[in-house]
């Protein structure tokens, strides 16, 4: 029986993550958030009505259901109370189940200042294309030692004096490393303790709590956000995030032991987006380019950018496979594929593997007839066009990991469950 289940991204995020947390949340207790911050954008879709969250677990939205934000997650008190705000306005009861680890490292908005100035000046040692929401100055803070975690805005006078000793670095470093403009203590200060105000109840003990629901047997679902070629260690450094995005940061960002984990679920699209820069060896810049872009919709979740799109690639898949022991997949979008003649994967490369940040690979792809049917909504294998299934069953040889999940449009509904990951 699986108790615990973590769900991850299996290529460079969007995979339909969120959609897929919030589908299988019918069938479990918690759900927890173990790494990254409000740079997540998860959809979720629901008899047609859309719920974006950047912060707040994709289980949020079912009744009674517990939500934790474990201390792997670098925390902006602004993004989660206005995420918060926003679902209670829609009459969505959450305070009570909402548990965010007193371990958790804040953004401060120096945080944001920092990102976004390395971003846009010739100092930051190259873009990277982030999501400009502080998130990899606040993990260098914390790998740094020098974090404000959320458990220390308790004791109000000792919060003040670690914010203003950050500050001070922060701004020198604004100031005369970015030439840009300083941030303001006593408002950051007086802005961060009101937010800490609200959040208080919810801090929480995460990793007890977790334990002792483990223990009385409840079912657990780790949500991942970016995705596996994003992860620090093992993604395409340096274009990637700042936190570990595999599986093994589900035990490290909530306090679970590995051994606990039953199975890992990697989400992918069936075929390829990345949003930001760095490498993307299977990458089109072709009518095909443009048909997954408007088809799939493929605009950031999170900032709203354009989407880069290109075929599956099943030599990264596998990558992800290995590093995060996925034991079956999830494959998402199936129906932006409808109406293509012919479609391409790509088995491996002529060099290099899928972390060569060169640029220069040249991916080896497999043809394959596509359909004309429509698969959007399908809900049945069978309901599938004959070269729907045998792309399907081609990725999931090539990939080497069983194909547990299809979806087939973004409504939570749209989906064929081919093997419950919780059975
Ligand atoms: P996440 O970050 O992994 O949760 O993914 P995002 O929500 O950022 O991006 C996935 C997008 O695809 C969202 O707009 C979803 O609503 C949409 N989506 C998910 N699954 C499907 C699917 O099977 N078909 C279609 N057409 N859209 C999907
Ligand atoms: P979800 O959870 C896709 C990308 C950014 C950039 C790089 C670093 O919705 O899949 P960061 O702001 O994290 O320092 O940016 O990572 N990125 C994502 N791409 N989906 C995401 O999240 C992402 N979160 C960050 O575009 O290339
Ligand atoms: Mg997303």
């Amino acid at each position: 029986m699986t108790q615990t289940l973590v769900v991850l991204g299996a290529q460079w995020g969007d995979e339909g993550k969120g959609k897929v947390v919030d589908l299988l949340t019918d069938r479990v207790d918690v759900v927890a958030r173990f790494q990254g911050g409000h740079n997540a954008g998860h959809t979720l879709v629901i008899d047609g009505r859309k719920t974006v969250l950047h912060l707040l677990p994709s289980g949020i939205l079912h009744a009674g259901v517990e939500c934790i934000i474990g201390n792997g997650v670098v925390l902006s008190m602004a993004a989660l109370l206005r995420e918060i705000h926003g679902l209670e306005e829609r009459g969505l009861q959450l305070r009570d189940r909402v548990r965010v680890s007193g371990g958790c490292p804040l953004i401060l908005p120096s945080h944001i200042f920092l990102d976004q100035a390395r971003e846009t000046t010739n100092r930051g040692g190259g873009k990277i294309g982030t999501t400009g929401r502080g998130i990899g100055p606040a993990y260098e803070d914390k790998v740094g030692r020098r974090a404000i975690h959320l458990a220390m805005t308790r004791n109000e006078s000792d919060f003040s004096a670690r914010l203003e000793e950050l500050l001070d670095y922060h701004n020198f470093l604004l100031r005369h490393w970015y030439q840009q403009e300083e941030v303001d203590f006593a408002e950051a200060r007086d802005e961060m303790l009101g937010q800490a105000r609200e959040l208080r109840p919810m801090i929480a003990d995460s990793v007890d709590i977790l334990h002792q629901r483990r223990e009385a047997g409840h079912k657990i679902l780790f949500e991942g956000a970016q995705g596996s070629l994003l992860d620090i260690d093992h993604g395409t450094y340096p274009f990637v995030t700042s936190s570990n995005t595999t599986s093994g940061a589900a035990a490290t960002g909530s306090g679970f032991g590995p051994l606990h984990l039953d199975r890992v679920l990697g989400v992918a699209k069936v075929y390829t987006t990345r949003v930001g820069d760095g490498p993307f060896p299977t990458e089109l810049f072709d009518a095909t380019g443009e048909h997954l872009a408007k088809r799939g919709n493929e605009f950031g979740s999170t900032t709203g950018r354009s989407r880069r799109c290109g075929w599956f690639d099943a030599q990264a898949v596998r990558l992800a496979t290995r590093i995060n022991s996925i034991s079956g997949l999830c494959l998402t979008k199936l129906d932006v594929l409808d109406g293509l003649e012919r479609l391409k994967v790509c088995i491996g490369y002529r060099e290099g593997s899928a972390r060569d940040d060169s640029g220069q690979l040249q991916p080896v792809y497999e043809e394959l007839p596509g359909w004309r049917e429509s698969t959007n909504g399908a809900r049945a294998l069978e309901d599938l066009p004959a070269n729907a299934r045998a792309y399907i069953r081609f990725i999931e040889d090539t990939v080497g990991a069983p194909v547990d999940i299809i979806s087939t449009g973004a409504d939570r509904a749209e989906t064929i469950i081919l093997r419950q990951p919780f059975d």
